[in-house]
């Protein structure tokens, strides 16, 4: 232990359809508390509108909850970090207008947060009087989410690299986007994932790109996916539909990333976003690491999908750093 005060982050995530809240001491979390907007799902996708009207009613009880959770007053917080973007822009205002609104009136210097780097940081979070296991610098890690599928060369907890994206939809989208092909609703993900399970990841061969370098593309694959399924004569069985997808999306990963680790000679790999969850992937990376010697971190499922303790830990050294936003810093849909 240092002798320095303890730090005491507040963060704020409102970028897509969840409002979040947590409080860390140094890189400890505290308290974590998320409030899911339900009203997506008769839709079958997100609405922005009704996403930024249902974090409106739910920002001030989430972060008074998390406040209260972590048993510590505003007096006690050194500066709150929010997410300025990427994600819904309606969403992103009321995270940061709210973040701005208690920094005027209790005097609390604010820290803007990139969403992706806080999804990679998530790794860094620890639990009180639980020892973990944090990547060394520098690492890869695969970030996958229903925006964004990269590969990140991370030399530092401030600097990111990115070495390959995709070239058209991410992985989460073309889980959802398939998922929804067979009827499963949205987020077809999670489906997909519990489906496979009993499934013959064998049963039917999908398309997989042949793009250079460490990029990725998953259009080729929804088209493929429709063609197969069009053909059939009669209705598959949608666990071998599913188990034989998630193969596909799983090997299109892990192709570049094991690609990427080789070319950079790095022996560290890490893995972060909502795609993070999908079993066959968490399997597929930790199964890398053992036969080629790699340390793997895969997240614990509360730290892949969006969360504010991820945005708390990005906050926090920001913060070692002296990395403030004014406070007319507009939030942006894109980064
Ligand atoms: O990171 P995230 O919560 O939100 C974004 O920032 O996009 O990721 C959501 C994405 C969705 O596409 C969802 O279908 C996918 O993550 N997802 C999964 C699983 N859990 C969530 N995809 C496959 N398998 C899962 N178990
Ligand atoms: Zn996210």
């Amino acid at each position: 232990m240092n002798s320095h005060k303890q730090i005491h982050i507040l963060a704020i995530e409102s970028s897509c359809d969840d409002t979040s809240a947590a409080v860390l001491r140094g890189t400890t979390l505290l308290s974590s508390v998320i409030a899911s907007q339900e009203i997506h799902s008769q839709w079958g996708g997100v609405v922005p509108e009704l996403a930024s009207r249902a974090h409106q009613q739910n920002i001030v009880p989430t972060v008074d909850a998390a406040l209260r959770q972590a048993d510590i007053s505003l007096s006690s917080i050194d500066a709150i970090a929010f997410t300025r973007g990427p994600g819904l822009l309606g969403s992103l205002l009321v995270g940061t207008s709210f973040a701005k609104g208690l920094s005027i009136a209790r005097h609390i210097p604010l820290i803007e947060v990139n969403h992706l780097q806080g999804h990679i940081l998530s790794h860094f979070v620890d639990l009180p009087d639980t020892a973990k296991e944090h990547p060394s610098f520098p690492f890869l890690c695969l970030l996958v989410s229903g925006g964004h599928t990269q590969i990140v060369l991370v030399t530092s907890p401030s600097d990111f690299q990115i070495i390959g994206t995709t070239i058209d939809d991410a992985a989460g989208e073309a889980f959802d986007k398939c998922a929804k092909v067979i009827g499963l609703p949205y987020p077809g993900g999670p489906h997909v994932d519990r489906l496979a399970a009993s499934g013959d990841p064998t049963a039917f061969k999908f398309a997989k790109p042949r793009i250079p370098g460490f990029d990725f593309s998953f259009s080729g694959l929804k088209t493929s996916f429709l063609y197969t399924l069009q053909k059939l004569p009669s209705e598959p069985k949608k666990e071998d539909v599913c188990a034989s997808l998630q193969k596909t999306i799983t090997d299109i990963l892990m192709d570049k990333l094991v690609k990427a680790a080789r070319h950079f000679g790095i022996t560290d790999i890490a893995i972060a976003g909502g795609v993070a969850a999908n079993s066959g992937l968490r399997n597929a990376v930790a199964a890398e690491g053992q036969r080629h010697g790699r340390r793997t971190f895969i997240p614990e499922l509360k730290f892949t999908t969006d969360n504010a303790a991820m945005i708390g830990i990005a906050g926090y050294y920001k913060y070692l750093n002296g990395e403030f936003a004014p406070l007319d810093l507009p939030p942006t849909a894109r980064m």
